[in-house]
Parts: C-alpha cells; sequence; structure tokens
C-alpha cells in the first residue's frame, strides 16, 4: 500500500489556514486531516462543518475529518455537505456503529473508524472489512504535540497483519506523535497512513518536513529506519 502523508491542521495557524494548506501542497501531501472536538469526547474544542466548508473550495486535496465528538451519527451529514471526503468517527462514541457506517457509505463518502490507545482491535474487527480507513490512535486524542505511546505498537501490528493476510483495501493510518523518529516503526508494524501536526506545522519549512517523514517511511520499510 502506497504511504500517504496527511498533514493536521490542528497544529497550523487557523488564522491563515489557506496559505497554510498551500504550503503542504506544495510539499505534496496526499491528503488534509480535520481534527474536530467538541469538548465532550475530548478536553478540547476546534472548529466545526462551517470552517470546514469555507476551506473546501480553496483546495483539490482530499479532507479527512476526523470526528473527536459524542453521537457522531447526529452530525455526519453536516460534515459531509461541508466537504468531508473520509469521515472518520471513533469507535468509543458511536451508539450504533453498524448504523454510523452505513450511513456514511450511503452518503457517498469514504468511511473511516477511529480507536483510541486503549481501545482494543476486537472493538473494531467485526467491521475492518467495511473501511476504507482505519485509524490507530499513538496518543490521547485531544491536543497535538503529544509524544507517541509505544503501547499503542502491539495493536497496530495486530492489525497490520490482517490488512496485509486478508488483503483488506483499507488504509491503516496512525494519529498522535509521528515523527521522523517514530515513522520507521510504525510502517514496519504496517501503517501506511501518517497523520502528522507538529512534525509538519511545527517546522518552518513544511516541504522539506514532509520530504523527511516520506523519507524516513521509506527507510523503515526497507529496513533502514
Ligand atoms: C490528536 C489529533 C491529532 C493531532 C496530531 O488529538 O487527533 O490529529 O493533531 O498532532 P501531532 O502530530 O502533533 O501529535
Ligand atoms: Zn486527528
Amino acid at each position: 500500500m502506497r504511504i500517504k502523508i496527511a498533514p493536521s491542521l490542528l497544529s497550523a495557524d487557523f488564522g491563515r489556514l489557506e496559505e497554510e494548506i498551500r504550503e503542504v501542497e506544495k510539499g505534496g501531501a496526499d491528503l488534509l486531516h480535520w481534527d474536530v472536538m467538541d469538548g465532550h469526547f475530548v478536553p478540547n474544542l476546534t472548529v466545526g462543518p462551517s470552517v470546514i466548508r469555507c476551506l473546501r473550495e480553496r483546495t483539490d486535496l482530499p479532507f479527512n475529518v476526523h470526528l473527536m465528538i459524542e453521537t457522531p451519527e447526529k452530525y455526519l451529514r453536516r460534515f459531509v455537505e461541508a466537504g468531508g471526503d473520509i469521515i472518520t468517527v471513533h469507535v468509543e462514541a458511536c451508539g450504533n456503529l453498524r448504523g454510523a457506517l452505513s450511513s456514511l457509505r450511503r452518503m457517498g463518502v469514504k468511511v473511516g473508524l477511529a480507536l483510541n490507545p486503549e481501545t482494543p482491535l476486537g472493538a473494531v474487527e467485526g467491521v475492518m472489512g467495511e473501511l476504507d480507513l482505519l485509524l490507530v490512535m499513538t496518543v490521547h486524542p485531544g491536543f497535538g504535540n503529544q509524544r507517541f505511546l509505544r503501547s499503542t505498537l502491539p495493536k497496530l501490528r495486530r492489525a497490520g497483519r490482517r490488512v496485509r493476510e486478508e488483503g483488506l483495501p483499507l488504509d491503516l493510518g496512525v494519529d498522535g506523535g509521528i515523527s521522523v523518529e517514530t515513522v520507521p516503526e510504525v510502517v514496519r508494524a504496517g501503517a501506511n497512513l501518517l497523520v502528522a501536526g507538529t512534525a509538519i506545522y511545527g517546522q518552518r519549512d513544511r516541504v522539506l518536513a514532509i520530504r523527511r517523514l516520506r523519507e524516513a517511511a521509506l527507510e523503515g520499510l526497507s529496513g533502514k529506519g
């Protein structure tokens, strides 16, 4: 599976979102990661559909909307209408998981499912065949610039093994603490979609930052990293 880099706008300058997006476009980002937080599912607040809609016209990059909100079922349509291409819900937040996944499918968008560091893979194994993205949280969601949790690696490896063995056509993503230091290990575990906030927007040269992440991924895969 191809390595995909998804800059997380959580670490961007929200006053200059359009320019911030332009820079990662130049760097060859594959998609944009929007972190939506409601102050309940996670102890922080960010943007909602109206901000996402405003930026939709300004770029052709696909939008991955990561919903860190309670009862996401209620808001799916709004995020689809705002321009989300891949909508990711949290397994811990869905009252009716299968219902949420199938309504996303019916709305014609790609279906993502995230799981928190403590949530076992068993919570999503039954629906892995229905996903376009499985997003393994490698920090506790809520804030950028946290330390990567190595305790999530066995779960990631297990997910990677299943994706490989069954040839599942989904992206296996990691989110939180992803940097040139942690990339080699996560790609070896099977991740191919790398969400990175601080490692890109915390750097002055975003083009270089993306290139370094990609190189670290390729080195990891070739056994050098
Ligand atoms: C965590 C968010 C992440 C976060 C990653 O709550 O879901 O997308 O922005 O930021 P870094 O890469 O700084 O850990
Ligand atoms: Zn995220």
